[in-house]
């Protein structure tokens, strides 16, 4: 368990992000109903079992509180950040994409519902961590950013893009609190299998941005995963890395 976040802490974030889930979802559900109702469901794609490195199903131990970990999904050359923020994550966080309207997020999975799982493509310029950089990087310790609302603010347990300074909150669905981005993270949708303490990946919800980051890196992903077909599909399971062993620099800013 870090340190650095108190159990105190831990169950004010928690009630803090029930109450203000609730909050906001029926502020935006009163100002948007009929979006809300066109709002898309979950986009199934494979159900990949998440693994270790070694090829072991990846257990609730191993996703250490406030470690990054990356893996692939829903194609063999897209990023994901799983994260266990440790504490409780309620589903029900209402979050609009910038094109195809409003959706509602899982909330955590895992036996203290504290696992979260987001694209890490950032929605602004499409960053993303590989294997020597990465300018996207989750972030445990207080880092000072400016707010959507101009305002500079200090916050821990971020997803902070050093490109150009997004700043997304994982424990609201990676919804966008800083930067130039215009939507969330889209969100992985975690299976907890709480017989064998396991975990599948099922599929996406909120704004993919899948077909530009191809178009974008198509060449230099197919170099790095030395592969064809860069939209090639993730089937029936995934890999599971540190990130700090995964990118060989991460960029703090
Ligand atoms: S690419 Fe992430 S902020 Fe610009």
């Amino acid at each position: 368990m870090n340190d650095a976040i108190s159990r105190t802490e831990k169950y004010q974030k928690t009630r803090r992000a029930f109450v203000k889930t609730c909050l906001a979802t029926a502020t935006m559900v009163a100002a948007n109903p009929t979006r809300l109702a066109l709002a898309e469901p979950v986009r199934r794609y494979s159900r990949a079992l998440l693994k270790d490195e070694k090829g072991n199903p990846l257990s609730s131990k191993f996703m250490v509180e406030n470690e990054a970990f990356v893996f692939h999904y829903p194609y063999v050359t897209t990023p994901c950040f799983l994260l266990n923020l440790g504490y409780a994550l309620e589903p029900g966080q209402v979050l609009e994409t910038s094109a195809d309207g409003m959706y509602t997020w899982q909330g955590g999975a895992g036996p203290a519902k504290s696992i979260v799982a987001f694209s890490a493509i950032c929605a602004h310029k499409l960053s993303y961590p590989t294997r020597t950089l990465s300018f996207l990087n989750y972030r445990p310790e207080k880092i000072r950013f400016v707010g959507s609302d101009e305002l500079e603010e200090e916050r821990s347990q971020l997803i902070y893009c050093c490109s150009e300074r997004s700043a997304y909150d994982p424990a609201r669905g990676a919804e966008v609190i800083g930067g130039p981005a215009n939507q969330p993270l889209a969100a992985v949708e975690l299976e907890y299998d709480m017989e064998k303490d396991q975990y599948y990946a099922l599929g996406t919800r909120g704004g993919e941005l899948y077909d530009l980051f191809f178009e974008k890196f198509g060449f230099r992903l197919a170099l790095d995963h030395k592969i064809d077909d860069v939209k090639a599909r993730v089937e029936g399971q995934t890999t599971v890395y540190p990130h700090s062993t995964y990118s060989k620099h991460s960029v703090s800013c």
